[in-house]
């Protein structure tokens, strides 16, 4: 098991190259599932969750060939199985995108209750109520069993009770090869969602209105295949944002798309960042002192909840005392008891964080409890004074490619350690 072990302190200069979405990979693997051809599939990260996805497409059948690091064809024409294992499918959150492409396809999937992030409740009942509107027998326990008769789903209009990414992604996963027309309304926003309707229509599908409240889908016979190209990590490139407010710096960010980046400088602006926008990059620097602030998450465009525990970490180093309001999840501030453990001064009542700012924070070990929450912990520690020792890093890998080199690239003092056994088993993580 690996640690990261950050000498911070020292602030941030040069270049970093954000990768392809995490959050976009992480449904267009799976949709390729929809396609009778081949896909290829470019700027794709290079995280574990997208390794763990090549396994599970393989395993029902499909050949994916790796072309180069971020470059993969998919060839889902012989499909043999619409059951990928527990073992695979219960490890990654994102595995119910599994259940509207298979359903969509071959009209039935059995696919193990997601595992993944742990920060609260995380139902899928509006994904089950979007099959089950057009026409799916659903049944819910340790695993998801979803079919149809007749194996064709059926075009239907449904209504979003809450904005959820998932689930507006999973349904629109299924309509693209249903009879008929889909309608979806109150649909979620992300630009992952809009990738990865760019994506189904590149294939051959017919999808109208990502990226708005209503999203209309005209079921096609057949996906055909073809080449396509994944955004810019937005959450990536926000982190790296964080890291320069926290440890200073000027660091430019590259390969990104700036409007999707507009509900994150907005609030580094007022912290006192200065962000300069260019073509597909931008140039952030932090050399005074930072603003409170406060900042609630939302749907986007709202602030991303995504990058919570992030600017949470870099309020902490600001002058004055700053709101954080959860507005997504019920439970996503486990982080804060670790960044206590540096020196930071946090009060949680349910969803809402006081984030009083303190000087300096200073290194100390502290855990990674899930992907995000790992994110922070390496801000924290860059710009604390002193030694931290990162544990349960494989949450960060999940999601962000090559971190530690891309951070060494930018001047941090960060390195990976193999923790030996009888140190694990005294680090209590064995
Ligand atoms: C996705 C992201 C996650 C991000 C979240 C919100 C992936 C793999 N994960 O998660 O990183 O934090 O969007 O931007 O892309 N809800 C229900 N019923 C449902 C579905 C959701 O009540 O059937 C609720 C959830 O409990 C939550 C809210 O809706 O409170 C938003 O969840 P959702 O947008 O669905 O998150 P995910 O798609 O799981």
């Amino acid at each position: 098991m690996n640690q990261y072990v950050i000498h911070g302190g020292h602030p941030l200069f040069g270049e970093v190259t954000v990768s392809g979405a995490k959050n976009a990979a992480v449904a267009i693997i799976p949709a390729a599932l929809l396609v009778d051809g081949v896909c290829r599939i470019e700027n794709v990260p290079q995280i574990s969750d997208v390794t763990l996805f090549f396994s599970i497409l393989e395993e029902l059948g499909a050949h994916v060939r790796v072309l180069n690091r971020h470059a993969v064809e998919i060839d889902c024409r012989h499909i043999r199985s619409t059951k990928p294992s527990y073992e695979l499918a219960c490890r990654i959150r994102a595995s119910y995108y599994l259940v509207g492409a298979l359903l969509g396809r071959f009209g039935q999937a059995t696919v193990a209750m997601p595992g993944g992030c742990n920060f609260g409740v995380r139902p899928i009942d509006l994904h089950v109520k979007g099959f089950r509107a057009m026409g799916a027998e659903v049944t819910e326990g340790g695993f998801i069993n979803a079919s149809v008769p007749g194996g064709r789903l059926k075009g239907a209009s449904i209504y979003m009770d809450l904005v959820s990414v998932g689930a507006t992604m999973n349904v629109m996963m299924a309509a693209v090869l249903a009879d008929g027309y889909t309608t979806i309304d109150n649909a979620a926003k992300e630009p992952h969602i809009v990738d990865l309707a760019n994506f189904l229509n590149s294939m051959g599908a017919d999808i109208k209105g990502a990226g708005t409240d209503t999203i209309k889908i005209r079921g096609v016979d057949r996906l055909t295949g073809g080449t396509y190209s994944i955004i810019p990590d937005q959450i990536e490139a926000g982190t790296y944002m964080a890291a320069v407010a926290a440890a200073g710096g000027q660091v430019h960010i590259k390969n990104i798309i700036p409007k999707h980046m507009d509900c994150i400088s907005s609030k580094l602006l007022e912290m006192g960042v200065e962000i300069t926008e260019q073509d597909d990059s931008l140039l952030v620097r932090r050399s005074g002192p930072l603003t409170h602030t406060n900042v609630k998450t939302l749907p986007y465009p709202g602030f991303p909840t995504d990058m919570q525990p992030q600017i949470t970490t870099a309020l902490t180093l600001a002058e004055g005392t700053s709101i954080v309001t959860e507005g997504v999840w019920d439970n996503r501030y486990k982080y804060v008891a670790e960044l206590k453990r540096l020196g930071a001064r946090i009060q949680v009542d349910g969803r809402v964080a006081v984030v009083e700012g303190v000087g300096r924070l200073e290194g100390a070990p502290v855990q990674a409890c899930d992907l995000r929450a790992g994110a922070a912990l390496v801000i924290a520690g860059l710009a604390a004074q002193g030694t931290t020792t990162l544990g349960s890093v494989h949450y960060i890998e999940r999601g962000y490619e090559d971190m530690v080199g891309k951070l060494r690239g930018i001047g941090a003092d960060i390195e990976v350690v193999d923790v030996p056994e009888p140190e694990k088993k005294e680090a209590g993580v064995s």
